[in-house]
């Protein structure tokens, strides 16, 4: 008895990879979530790049509207003490510009309200997921001004290779991206010799000491791409074993898989071009989109770890490429429904389109969230909401035990739409938009022959064919999502 109980502690406190599986995460710019007296009508021009006044307890305040929508985990930018500028586009408001490891940026709040955040997500049993960067510093001037006693650790210039702009058109030059410094305009960054012991050594006793001071449950890696593949190893175990998502943004399964090896999990960059693309117009390429299903399960070690997301602060803004409200809900239905953990990026619950830019991209993409006033009404909230509930109703499921395992099947593929099945879950996704005409689609969808199904986005419900297919009422574009009616008991959904 009481070696179960302190069994069961020790893995409250640290959460596995095998933990996060069954998780869902709401991705955070600490700076742009939420002010501390819970205003809605703080000014913030996205398009300046400077801070808006976000922070951990105006993040800890607005809890509720995460976990409405079925979240259990959140992301929130790199808490570390970024540069000191605040003109536009000098500022380190999105947190990825430290200085010093071993201070909180204070325009997000005290280490005191970090500890307070943890708490109280872990009060509500979500997970703290925090951004951590190996790859660079900060620094304000030129990159030959560079006064190296102001970082912290790295306080000489031995820990850092010397100037060289990483040319991504040299992609096959591993030493080019792993040792020459990320471009950056007007805020050089200082790259660290991470092949060094003496730094490799620094990060494992820095983020050993960050996990355990503010019980974080995950880590979401930058630039990982930038940094050799063997720093991560270590840097894996120094900080207990928890989970991690990386950062490799390149759109080939093989390269981003590669670093399965050396890390827990990865953000699913090897999907994304084709499913943003494949969602875009009715000229995206659907095939394409059911090449990469197959190609990320074979290149990778383990999708079920991968992180599934369709907006980032680092891509633009899907609505700004599409405005078609239809075409979103197909996409972030396709986003919570693949292999893997999925992420929704703030704002995208709120249709946010990045205004005023001129490519959807940074840093209009990073709207503060406050200023939609947290509409809990909206249609996207809303559909989010059901989708966490569908896949937690399908985790949960005890006959249904294989959902996070269950490898996703394309089970219909056309011009126009891609269906999808994992565990008891089928999804029927098109790119036909809200002028979509009606037609009855022949799914082949493997149920049970002559099972009762509900659609849990409309609440209708049919009845499988003798070999299982399932006639699907297409219509304007809709995101159709079924699952067996009878298993629905207790999941919030159409009633039950
Ligand atoms: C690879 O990149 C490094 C750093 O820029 C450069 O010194 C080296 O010459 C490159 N190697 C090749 C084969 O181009
Ligand atoms: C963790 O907390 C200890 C004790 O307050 C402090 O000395 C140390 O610098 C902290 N480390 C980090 C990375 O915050
Ligand atoms: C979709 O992409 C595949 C692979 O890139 C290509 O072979 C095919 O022609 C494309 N289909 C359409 C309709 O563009």
């Amino acid at each position: 008895m009481f070696l179960s109980l302190a069994l069961l502690t020790t893995s409250a406190l640290a959460a596995s990879s095998e933990d996060w599986k069954s998780r869902s995460i709401y991705q955070i710019m600490t700076d742009r979530f939420a002010v501390d007296d819970g205003s809605t009508t703080e000014p913030c021009d996205a398009g300046l790049g400077t801070y808006c006044g976000g922070t951990f307890n105006g993040i800890r305040k607005r809890l509720d509207y995460i976990q409405g929508m079925g979240f259990d985990a959140i992301w929130i930018s790199p808490v570390t003490k970024q540069i000191d500028g605040d003109e536009p586009g000098r500022a380190g408001y999105h947190g990825y510009w430290q200085q010093d490891l071993y201070a909180v940026e204070p325009h997000f709040g005290t280490a005191d309200d970090l500890k307070a955040l943890s708490q109280e997500l872990h009060d509500r049993d979500m997970y703290l997921m925090v951004d951590v960067v190996v790859n660079h510093n900060g620094w304000l001037g030129s990159s030959d001004s560079i006064d190296y006693s102001v970082f912290k650790p790295f306080n000489d210039e031995s820990f850092y290779h010397p100037y060289c702009e990483i040319n991504f058109d040299d992609f096959s030059n591993t030493t080019n991206i792993e040792e020459c410094w990320l471009p950056s305009a007007q805020v050089p960054l200082p790259d660290l010799r991470t092949e060094d012991d003496a730094v490799a050594k620094g990060y494992q006793t820095w983020i050993s000491e960050l996990v355990s001071n503010y019980s974080i449950d995950g880590l979401r890696l930058d630039t990982v791409m930038e940094v050799e593949k063997d720093f991560w190893p270590d840097f894996v175990a120094a900080a207990g074993g928890i989970y991690m998502v990386g950062e490799v943004a390149f759109g080939d399964p093989g390269t981003v898989c590669s670093y399965q090896d050396y890390l827990p999990g990865l953000l699913d960059y090897g999907s994304f071009f084709k499913l943003t693309d494949a969602f875009q117009s009715t000229s995206g390429n659907m095939s394409d989109l059911a090449t990469s299903v197959a190609s990320v399960q074979s290149e990778c070690n383990d999708p079920s770890l991968l992180g599934s997301f369709s907006e980032n602060h680092d891509q633009p803004r899907f609505a700004y490429l599409n405005p078609d409200i239809v075409a979103a809900e197909n996409l972030i239905a396709y986003t919570m429904l693949t292999d893997g953990i999925p992420i929704i990026y703030e704002g995208q619950e709120q249709h946010y389109a990045a205004e005023g830019s001129s490519n959807g991209n940074d840093p209009y993409n990073r709207e503060a969230v406050w200023l939609s006033g947290y509409n809990t009404d909206a249609s996207l909230y809303k559909l989010v909401t059901k989708l966490n509930q569908v896949r937690t109703n399908a985790i949960k499921d005890h006959t249904n035990k294989d959902y996070l395992e269950y490898q996703s099947e394309v089970v219909h593929v056309d011009d126009s739409t891609i269906a999808t099945r994992k565990g008891k879950i089928v999804a029927v996704l098109s790119n036909l938009g809200s002028e979509g005409d009606s037609y009855t689609l022949d799914v082949a969808a493997k149920y049970r022959p002559n099972r009762k199904l509900t659609e849990v986005l409309s609440c209708e419900t049919l009845t499988a064919d003798g070999e299982g297919h399932v006639a699907v009422p297409m219509e304007g574009g809709k995101p159709k999502v079924y699952y067996p009616t009878a298993l629905l008991k207790g999941s919030g959904l159409c009633g039950h």
